[in-house]
């Protein structure tokens, strides 16, 4: 198996290149709009094409790539069943694996981050998309999110994995890269050293995070596979790469 995390700067986002070394065949998971290039530049250094992107949920920060790279390269998109999108054309549930030649993406339903959220266990590494992150996990308050639930997902169903699993998240805004399930288990501060869900939820409650401010653009492009929404204001317009140079503001 080749694998690749690819980090884009304005979301923070880690997108992630898996393919089979037998086919060349490649899936990229989360690939955001401000680097389409970069990915298939990657993409065709090692030789590889492009079958599938693959969505772990309707992102709030960033929009997705993959209705970009179907125009490009001719990948299909992937993505949870849940959602029900229109533009989705291989939808992916909870248990059945999805598997491009050799490569075997088994989708972990991990609710709470958003509703439909789904992770992806392959080999012996697992991508947690927003429901479970370094240290951290994804926030609950929109989206039809909820601390409770998604408690249930990561000590139900990721610490149910065995604990030398590798960690791959979605994101990470302080440069780190993997983790493990061990590691998670043992020091995330809001769901690791045995957290009750109580804990969790008042954790989770006393955030206070500011309102996300790309939402109310990303999840509309996001639920037409990566439409960028024609009324975007100029100082986001970084989000759809036609600014993708400019520093974060
Ligand atoms: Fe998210």
């Amino acid at each position: 198996m080749i694998f690749r995390q690819l980090f884009e700067g304005i979301s923070s986002t880690y997108t992630y290149l898996i393919a089979s070394e037998e086919t060349g065949r490649a899936l990229l998971v989360d690939p955001v709009l401000p680097t389409w290039q970069r990915d298939l530049e990657v993409i065709s250094e090692l030789g590889l094409s492009l079958a599938y992107t693959v969505e772990t949920h309707i992102h709030a920060d960033h929009i997705t790539s993959a209705k970009m790279l179907k125009q490009e390269a001719g990948s299909r998109i992937a993505g949870p069943a849940l959602d029900g999108l229109s533009c989705t054309e291989a939808p992916l549930a909870d248990g059945i694996p999805f598997t491009v030649d050799d490569i075997g993406l088994e989708p972990i339903h991990t609710p709470g981050h958003t509703d439909n959220h789904l992770a992806y266990r392959v080999a012996d590494r697992v991508l947690t998309g927003d429901a479970l992150m370094i240290d951290g996990c994804g926030r609950t308050d929109f989206q039809n999110g909820d601390a409770g639930t998604l408690y249930d997902s990561v000590t139900g169903r990721l610490f149910a994995l065995s604990d030398d699993t590798l960690v791959f998240p979605a994101h990470d805004y302080n440069g780190r890269h993997v983790s493990s399930i061990a590691q998670e288990k043992e020091r995330n501060p809001r769901l690791g050293s045995g957290k009750t869900r109580s804990e969790f939820i008042e954790i989770m409650n006393d955030l206070n995070l500011p309102y996300p401010k790309f939402i109310d653009y990303a999840v509309p492009g996001n639920q037409d596979c990566g439409e960028c929404p024609e009324d975007i204001p100029a100082h986001l317009e970084q989000y759809c790469g036609q600014m993708g140079e400019s520093p974060q503001g």
